[in-house]
């Protein structure tokens, strides 16, 4: 493999407008141009696995408990034990491993007390880590607190999706004013619309128009994905003429993946 630098892209916005949707169709696309990706399910919510069919047992929150626990009762069975390897095979472990892509999940939120060490140890661990593939794509949850949990340090591309609600909007506002301010340092932001209908497109246009909010692209509310979603059946079988697949595609292009 030649030298690559690997591009990470976070995906965010309120909940409900389809980020793990469009995190999924991403994840499709760039699997069909064979990259090396990593998918991660940085919702405490886990929706990401199922939405692309594939199941996961263990989670990095499991590996961070297991490593709290360890660091804050030592136990007479791991002795000095070198608690950054530790946590990296743990993390290795759970990484699932897919035909094109791999899949880390963070699962449960972590309990009380402080996580600081565990956290810092974490985020050297993913920062090798993510060196490994072409693309890392983060599904988030709705909020943006997780983004001072940070597991990396340096986002590329922060997609915030929005429907048609002016909540949806109102959010990817607060999170583009909010991104100068977190610790992650985000190169750029990007408003895409979803679920988009003849019938909604023109109130789109105009609440993105009042906000000052340049759309990267309008991903269609897809009948397919409907269908699919209320068969319990993954994104990974949606039929190529998919027109939300399409036009993911499209804005892929356009952030240059
Ligand atoms: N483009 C689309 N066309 C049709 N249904 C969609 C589309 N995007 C998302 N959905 C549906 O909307 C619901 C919420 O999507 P989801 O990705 O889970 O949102 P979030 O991750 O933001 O909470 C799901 O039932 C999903 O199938
Ligand atoms: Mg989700």
């Amino acid at each position: 493999m030649g030298y690559s630098v690997t591009k990470i892209i976070a995906i965010t916005g309120k909940g409900g407008t389809g980020k793990t949707a469009v995190a999924a169709l991403l994840i499709r696309y760039l699997c069909k141009n064979k990259e090396f990706l990593l998918a991660v399910d940085a919702d405490a919510d886990t929706n990401l696995p199922e939405t692309l069919g594939c199941e996961v047992e263990h989670t990095i929150g499991d590996a961070k408990e297991f490593l709290q626990e360890i660091a804050t009762n030592p136990r007479p069975e791991h002795p000095d034990t070198n608690k950054e390897s530790l946590l990296q095979s743990k993390i290795y472990e759970i990484i699932e491993e897919m035909p094109c892509y791999d899949l880390l999940v963070m699962g449960r939120p972590e309990g009380a007390g402080c996580y600081c060490y565990v956290n810092n140890l974490l985020r050297g661990i993913m920062d090798k880590l993510v060196q490994n593939y072409d693309f890392v794509v983060m599904d988030t949850e709705a909020g943006l607190e997780h983004f001072s949990r940070k597991i990396v340090r340096d986002i590329d591309s922060l997609l915030v999706v929005t429907d048609a609600s002016r909540r949806g909007f109102r959010t990817a506002e607060r999170i583009r004013e909010l991104v100068a301010e977190l610790e992650v340092n985000i190169k750029e932001v990007h408003v895409l619309a979803n679920k988009v209908t003849d019938a909604n497109q023109g109130k789109i246009e105009k609440l993105a128009g009042d906000l000052g909010l340049e759309l990267i692209g309008m991903v269609p509310l897809d009948p397919k994905v409907e269908e699919l979603d209320i068969g319990g059946i993954p994104l990974s079988k949606l039929p190529d003429d998919s027109i939300a697949a399409e036009e993911v595609a499209k804005i892929a292009k356009k952030l240059g993946l």
